[in-house]
C-alpha cells in the first residue's frame, strides 16, 4: 500500500467478501485488502480484480493474502468470515462455529489495526456483531452489524416491483434482530413522501413484508449451496462509504443498545447515524418501541392497535414499561418473538450447547 489512501480489509474472500472488494475497488474510495485463510483464494481474487482495473479505470490498490499483518493499520475491516447457511437452516443454527471463527478474527484484526472500526457480515449477525464487540474491547460506536440496509433494501425492491416505480425513491427502515422476526416499519415506508398505505392494499403490503423477513432464506433456497452475497455486499460497503467519507447517513444498522428503546446490553437493528466515528448517534423514533424478549408476558390486548401503530419487537417486559407506552409512545405491532441472540438468556432458550461455548468464549 503506497498511495496514501484510506484503507479497508476485508476478512473472508468468499461470495460476500469477494463482492465487498469488488464494489470498493470500482468505488476507488480505500485500497483494499482481502483476506482468506485458503491459500491463493484471496490472493486469486485480488489478482482478477486488479486485472480489471485499467478497464474499470479505478487506481485502486487491491492484495490478497493470508497475513494478518498486510492488513495493518485499515481505518475499517469487515468481517465475512464464517459459514453460510444452507437450505433448511436458520441463521441461528451457524452461531457454534461461527462464535468460535469471529472471536479469532476479531483478535487477529484488533493486533494489527486497533484504531480501526469494525464491520460484521457473519451470520447470526446480533450474537456475532456482540462476540466482535466483547473480543475486540473496542468502544461500542466502532463495532457494528450490517443487517438492516440488506433488509431494508430487499423490502424496497419487492415494493418497487409491486408498485413498478423506481427503487430509488422508496425510503423505509427494517429493525430489529436480522432474523425471521424482523421489523419492517410500514409507518415509516414511503415512495417520493407518499406514505406507503396510499399505494398499495395492507393485505398486499403485509405479503411483502413477510416475503422480506424471508428474504435470505429464498435466495438460499435457490441458490442450493450459500446464502444470498450481492445485495449484503453492497450493503455493507453502503455503511462503510458513510463512515470513510464521513457523510452522516441514517442507516438501519446492528449497534450496542444501551437504554435506547427499553434495550440495554445487547446488539440489534436499530436507526443510527454513520460517521467517521463509527456511530455517531442511534436515532429514537418516538412512536417506536423495542421490547426485549419475555416470556412470562403477553402483549396486553389494548396495545394492540388495529391501524398497526403499536410496535413492539418481543414481549411486553413490565408494567413501568407498559405504562411508558401508554402515556407517550403509539406502537407498531408486532407480537412474533424476536429473534435477538445476543440476549444471554434466549440463547439459553434457544440452543443450551451453544449458550454454554458462548459463555466461555466471551464471558470467561
Ligand atoms: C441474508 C444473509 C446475509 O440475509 O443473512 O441473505
Amino acid at each position: 500500500m503506497s498511495r496514501g489512501s484510506r484503507k479497508i480489509s476485508v476478512i473472508g474472500a468468499g461470495n460476500v467478501g469477494a463482492t465487498c472488494a469488488f464494489v470498493l475497488a470500482n468505488m476507488k474510495i480505500a485500497d483494499i485488502v482481502l483476506l482468506d485463510i485458503y491459500e491463493g483464494f484471496a490472493k486469486g481474487k485480488a489478482l482478477d480484480m486488479t486485472q480489471m482495473l485499467s478497464v474499470t479505470g479505478s487506481s485502486s490498490r487491491i492484495i490478497g493474502t493470508t497475513d494478518y499483518s498486510e492488513t495493518k493499520d485499515s481505518d475499517i475491516v469487515i468481517i465475512t468470515s464464517g459459514l453460510a447457511r444452507k437450505p433448511g437452516m436458520s441463521r441461528d443454527d451457524l452461531i457454534n462455529t461461527n462464535t468460535k471463527i469471529i472471536k479469532d478474527v476479531t483478535e487477529k484484526v484488533v493486533q494489527y489495526s486497533p484504531n480501526c472500526i469494525i464491520i460484521v457480515v457473519t451470520n447470526p449477525l446480533d450474537a456475532m456483531t456482540y462476540v466482535s464487540y466483547k473480543v475486540s474491547g473496542f468502544p461500542k460506536e466502532k463495532v457494528i452489524g450490517m443487517a438492516g440496509v440488506l433488509d431494508a433494501s430487499r423490502f424496497k425492491a419487492f415494493l418497487s416491483l409491486e408498485l413498478d416505480v423506481a427503487v430509488s425513491k422508496i425510503d423505509t427502515l427494517v429493525l430489529g434482530g436480522h432474523g425471521d422476526d424482523m421489523v419492517p416499519l410500514k409507518n415509516y415506508t414511503s415512495v417520493s413522501g407518499v406514505p406507503i398505505s396510499q399505494l398499495i392494499n395492507s393485505k398486499r403490503l403485509e405479503e411483502i413484508i413477510q416475503r422480506t423477513r424471508d428474504g435470505g432464506a429464498e435466495i438460499v433456497k435457490l441458490l442450493k449451496t450459500g446464502s444470498a452475497f450481492y445485495a449484503p455486499g453492497v450493503s455493507a460497503i453502503e455503511m462503510a462509504e458513510s463512515i470513510l467519507k464521513n457523510q452522516n447517513k441514517i442507516l438501519p444498522c446492528c449497534t450496542y443498545a444501551e437504554g435506547q428503546y427499553g434495550i440495554a446490553d445487547q446488539f440489534l437493528g436499530l436507526p443510527v447515524i454513520l460517521s467517521s466515528k463509527g456511530v455517531e448517534k442511534i436515532i429514537e423514533i418516538a412512536e417506536v418501541y423495542v421490547y426485549p424478549r419475555d416470556t412470562d408476558q403477553k402483549i396486553p390486548e389494548d396495545l394492540k392497535s388495529p391501524d398497526n401503530k403499536v410496535c413492539v419487537i418481543g414481549l411486553v417486559a413490565d408494567a413501568e414499561r407498559l405504562a411508558d407506552i401508554r402515556r407517550n409512545r403509539v406502537a407498531i405491532m408486532n407480537d412474533r418473538k424476536t429473534s435477538t441472540y445476543t440476549d444471554l438468556n434466549s440463547i439459553t432458550e434457544e440452543v443450551e450447547d451453544s449458550k454454554k461455548l458462548f459463555k466461555k468464549l466471551i464471558l470467561k
